[in-house]
């Protein structure tokens, strides 16, 4: 049987090891790895050297965490519903103040309508590069306890879960990139998205790839700026705080 085959059949562009057993109950096993070489090699080489280029850690980290950036190219690669699913799973099982789960995310696929109603609601520079992703999500925030109090905490909590969806994407050779720059106002009301939650943030999200060359100059230069991070002793320091220098 051609396997590969078979998954484009099914929809299925990428998955891991079981999710591919059980959409074909048969006992293959696959790594994610194996099944991900889609990109052309002038493309993975690109991937690879940026990769290299973002990561700069004083400490030896997970490469999950070193290799990760937000990018303004994407592959050209088909993201699967199922693979989102995925996605929203590894969100699901994150932390939160009081198990609150205070999460919510609407997502969409590019040349739908809902996509270019997200679309319509990022800033110009955002819209510059956004339309690259296959996917676009928005991050939603429920402001609320059960009991109608503010939760201090679903922000944080929201970034958890995040967190979790950044790495199993991460994991899964998808990149993602979280945006600030959303008209939330808009975006609330073109979605009738109710008062009491908030939309936090847009992300666009798609398998690493497509060509940098492709892009504006500044866009390029952006894609090609090593990883950067404010020193360790500048963020922990052991007993107190300290003056921190602006
Ligand atoms: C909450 C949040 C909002 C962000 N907003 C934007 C944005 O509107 N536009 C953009 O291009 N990048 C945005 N970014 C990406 C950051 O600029 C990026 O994460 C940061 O520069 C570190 O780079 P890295 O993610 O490539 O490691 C945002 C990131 C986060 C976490």
């Amino acid at each position: 049987m051609d396997l590969e085959l078979h998954f484009l059949q099914l929809g299925i562009h990428h998955c891991p090891d079981l999710l591919v057993r059980e959409q074909l109950g048969v006992s293959v096993s696959l790594t994610v790895n194996q099944f991900s070489q889609k990109m052309s090699l002038a493309e993975q080489q690109i991937t690879t050297d940026l990769k290299e280029l973002k990561k700069d850690p004083d400490h030896p980290i997970l490469d999950l965490l070193a290799e990760r950036w937000s990018p303004v190219t994407f592959s050209d690669r088909f993201l699967a519903e199922e693979t989102l699913q995925i996605l929203f799973e590894a969100a699901r099982w994150a932390p939160s103040s009081n198990n609150l789960q205070p999460w919510y995310f609407i997502y969409t696929f590019r040349t739908t309508e809902a996509f270019e109603k997200i679309y319509q609601c990022l800033s110009e520079y955002n819209q510059s590069w956004v339309q690259n992703a296959p996917v676009l999500m928005l991050a939603i925030v429920d402001e609320k306890t059960e009991d109608g109090k503010e939760n201090y905490h679903a922000l944080h909590d929201l970034g958890l879960a995040m967190g979790n969806m950044i790495m199993q994407a991460q994991s899964m050779e998808i990149a993602t990139h979280m945006m600030a720059g959303v008209d939330w106002k808009k975006a609330q009301k073109v979605f009738e998205i109710p008062e009491a939650y908030h939309v936090a943030t847009a992300i666009a999200v798609g398998y690493y790839g497509g060509d940098p060359d492709d892009l504006k100059e500044n866009l390029r230069e952006r894609e090609f700026k090593p990883g950067k991070r404010k020193p360790l002793d500048q963020l922990a320091r052991r007993d107190s705080w300290w003056e921190l220098k602006k």
